[in-house]
């Protein structure tokens, strides 16, 4: 079956059954520890791992996914206007690099319509629910328009949600810029919290960025300005990372690779790099400004480095495909396993203190994956 065809047979299945769901974990994937909880932006994580943005993009599925055990989950995106995004094919499997390629191309039901559906599931009692915005997918809505298309999912969206993500990776022009540009952003940014201001909103607002384009991670001057005025504008997390566009160190093979075209990588690939990026920007904020680190984890080992690279919490999606559902206890339980064995009283504890020794075993054991 096709990759996307098997998403909404399962996504189909999970919105059936939700209706029936009450708001606790199902036991198969219940796994309770009080070194895993955390409170951030003032919110109450019961886990760190949580499910990455473009799973569910309508916010359909959210009680169910909750009884799965994730620790938060992140909806969208959600564009101001509804999008059938782009023609199919757009989802690939990359089975030997455990890797998808997609180019969704921001498909979704519209702000409007998803604020209203998650106002009538009442969220309330469920996992925290990020709802990360992106600019709709229209090439001709560029400029100040782009901006105001962003504040109108902000305005919508945002008093529902207990942390709003900004995805700047996705175009915003015909030739395909996007607002990781220093300039761009800095006007988005303004925009967002001049309009979080006369809403007296406390939502946090974090930013989403791309991938560097390579695992040796040198850093440019465009990683560096983009993170600055993420700062200066006092953004309150950064969600690191998105996927990727180039196909380096792959072992699909090039004839296929050519065959699938354009498209965002995830998966095990794009592991060491966005670790590497959290590591960055956590070298720039320290532990002030939380990260949520995701990219290629598929393992409680995957999930440990990216707390000792920086993130405060995790998410997973590719994994997620591979593994199935029990991946996200797996993780908690293994990633609680780790705390121990390393000496640390909790994940705040462990958030950012990857030494050299332990980066060293960590990469010995997972940066080259096996299997
Ligand atoms: C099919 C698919 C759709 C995605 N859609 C979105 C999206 O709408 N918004 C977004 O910010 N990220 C989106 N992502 C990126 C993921 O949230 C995540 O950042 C990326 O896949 C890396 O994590 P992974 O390696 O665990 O998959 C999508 C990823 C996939 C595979």
């Amino acid at each position: 079956m096709g990759p996307e065809a098997a998403h909404s047979l399962v996504t189909g299945g999970v919105r059936a059954t939700q209706s029936f769901v009450p708001p606790i974990i199902h036991p198969v994937y219940s796994y309770d520890r009080p070194e895993l909880k955390q409170f951030l932006w003032r919110v109450f994580f019961a886990s760190p791992v949580g499910l990455a943005a473009g799973f569910d993009k309508n916010a359909t599925m959210a009680r169910a996914l909750s009884s799965l055990g994730f620790g938060f989950l992140e909806v969208g995106s959600v564009t101001a206007k509804p999008s059938k995004g782009n023609p199919r094919p757009r989802l690939f499997r990359l089975e030997s690099d455990k890797a998808l390629i997609n180019r969704m191309g921001l498909n979704n039901h519209g702000a409007e319509r998803i604020a209203r559906r998650i106002k009538r599931i009442k969220h309330k009692g469920y996992a925290p629910l990020g709802i990360n915005i992106a600019k709709t997918h229209d090439g001709d809505i560029v400029g100040e328009a782009a901006i105001d298309d962003f504040r109108e999912s902000f305005r919508i969206l945002s008093p529902l949600a207990d942390y709003v993500t900004l995805n700047i990776s996705c175009p915003n022009t015909k030739e395909g810029t996007t607002f990781e540009e220093p300039a761009a952003l800095t006007e988005l940014l303004d925009a967002i919290f001049e309009l979080r201001r006369e809403m007296n909103s406390e939502v946090p607002v974090l930013v989403k960025l791309a991938p560097p384009l390579s695992d040796k991670v040198v850093f440019d001057s465009l990683i560096e300005e983009i993170v600055s005025v993420c700062i200066e504008k006092g953004v309150h997390g950064f969600v690191a990372s998105n996927t990727a566009p180039d196909r380096k160190n792959l072992k699909t093979s090039s004839a296929r690779l050519q065959k699938i075209g354009s498209g965002g990588l995830s998966g095990r690939p794009l592991f060491k790099r966005s670790t590497m990026l959290v590591n960055y920007i956590y070298s720039r904020v320290d532990r002030k400004v939380p990260i949520i680190g995701v990219g290629g984890i598929d393992s409680a080992e995957a999930a440990f480095e990216k707390i000792l690279a920086g993130a405060s919490l995790v998410q997973v999606y590719t994994g997620l495909v591979y593994k199935g559902p029990r991946l996200v206890k797996s993780i908690k339980s293994g990633m609680y396993q780790l705390l121990k064995k390393h000496g640390f009283a909790s994940i705040k504890d462990a958030v950012g203190s990857g030494t050299e020794a332990l980066h060293e075993a960590v990469d010995q054991s997972i940066i080259k994956p096996t299997g």
